[in-house]
């Protein structure tokens, strides 16, 4: 029975890969490590809540002895380490706590596997994944051949290098005292539980209000979009197939301009105004409710400072060695996002104004 350490599980990705292997392996033992930040909720755990294979723990990743505690106590075997600072326009503001948490906080936990694994000889068979992201990549011109494995690291926010850097200590485990990891560098996600400070759940919150939705620069940066649920698919196959000392990308095969992604969301956002009547005394100062265009909100606004142009994934080892493929289409993956966040509306609401945070404060000290 897999016994399972999630490292930011009340996170973004984090939360959706719990509540995946909880409902795809109910005989995992899930203990998630977060320490709620502004980006953690417990809310997005709230579906899973009170189920007995699942324990969580407010803590920091950075502190290691807590870290080794739990590793002893729970006899965890697999670490899924996502606790990060994710966001790149706060890097790019602040970028202290993207070195605390993502370059300090990784070696902490490398720390802690190495003294309880490999010293004490806990568990001969572990695996230490870590999740990391495109972006170590840098940039690419319009003709250039998607990321894969082996394209040389060139980050360029605060964010990506902080990544780079914990990619290369998890590398550097492996190599120098045999740890078992594995990394996956994936492409943008998007779905259930975004905090809406990323431009897919940003966009929904704001086009619901009738707010601007601001587009960076000329607005025709690309990404490869993602759907968590098959960023979780991809995953399950790594720690069950995958090779320790291994580094696997994960996409969605889908670029997107990113004004064509946001024409197409108020597309989506359009339908469903048509479809369902109700939306329209819900959240009267969308657009669509007076049968408006969505996509007159869109605001072309100051670039962000090094702003990436273009990403792209390769994702031809994990399909060929694991058998690995996107199955969500942007559209329809869109759709089912809009959707979430139609009948979640108590979830964005609560941490957008803070009222789960407090919450947090108060019983979780
Ligand atoms: P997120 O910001 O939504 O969640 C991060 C979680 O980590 C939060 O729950 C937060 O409370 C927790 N955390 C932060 N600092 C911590 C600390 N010191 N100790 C313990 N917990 C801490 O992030 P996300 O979007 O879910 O991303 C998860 C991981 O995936 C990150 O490592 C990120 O770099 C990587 N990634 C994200 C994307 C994406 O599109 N979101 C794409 C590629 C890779
Ligand atoms: O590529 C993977 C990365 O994807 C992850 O490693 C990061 O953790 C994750 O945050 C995401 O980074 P991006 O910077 O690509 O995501 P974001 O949602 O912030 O922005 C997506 C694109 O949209 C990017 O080109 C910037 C642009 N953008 C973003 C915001 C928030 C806008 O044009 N307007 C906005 O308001």
């Amino acid at each position: 029975m897999p016994r399972l350490l999630v490292t930011g599980g009340a996170g973004f990705i984090g939360a959706n890969f719990v509540h995946h292997r909880l409902n795809h392996h109910p005989e995992d033992r899930v203990v998630v490590l977060d320490a709620l930040t502004y980006a953690g909720n417990l809310a997005s755990l709230q579906p899973v809540k009170g189920r007995p294979a699942l324990r969580f723990v407010r803590g920091d990743i950075r502190d290691t002895a807590l870290v080794e505690g739990l590793l002893r106590e729970e006899g965890i075997d697999t670490i899924v380490h996502f606790a990060a600072e994710s966001h790149v326009d706060r890097s790019i503001h602040g970028p202290d706590a993207f070195i605390d948490t993502n370059v300090q906080g990784t070696h902490s936990m490398l720390k802690a596997a190495r003294q309880v694994w490999l010293e004490e000889r806990a568990a001969p068979a572990h695996r230490f994944h870590h999740v990391s992201t495109d972006e170590v990549y840098g940039s690419l011109g319009p003709d250039d051949p998607a990321f894969h494995e082996g394209t040389a690291y060139a980050p360029n926010s605060p964010y990506s290098a902080s990544k780079a850097a914990s990619d290369h200590l998890v590398r550097a485990y492996h190599h120098t005292y045999g740890l078992s990891v594995t990394t996956s560098n994936c492409s943008n996600n998007y779905g259930p539980f975004h905090f809406p400070e990323k431009l897919i759940p940003l966009t929904i919150v704001n086009l619901l209000h009738g707010r601007p939705l601001p587009l960076y620069g000329d607005g025709r940066n690309v990404r490869d979009w993602l759907h968590v649920s098959d960023h979780c698919r991809g995953l399950d196959l790594i720690l069950e197939k995958g090779r320790p000392g291994e580094v696997y990308n994960i996409g969605g095969g889908v670029e997107s301009e990113n004004v064509r992604l946001i024409e197409t969301l108020c597309q989506v956002a359009d339908g469903a105004f048509r479809e369902r009547k109700s939306l329209a005394s819900r959240f009267p100062d969308c657009p669509a409710a007076r049968e408006e265009r969505t996509a007159s909100l869109i605001r072309f606004v100051r670039d962000r400072p090094g702003h990436d142009r273009r990403y792209a994934i390769d994702c031809g080892k994990i399909g060929r060695e694991l058998g690995y493929r996107a199955q969500v289409s942007l559209e329809a993956g869109l759709r089912d996002t809009l959707d979430w966040y139609l009948a979640n509306e108590w979830w964005w609401r609560a941490v957008m104004d803070g009222s789960y945070q407090r919450w947090i404060d108060t019983h979780y000290r």
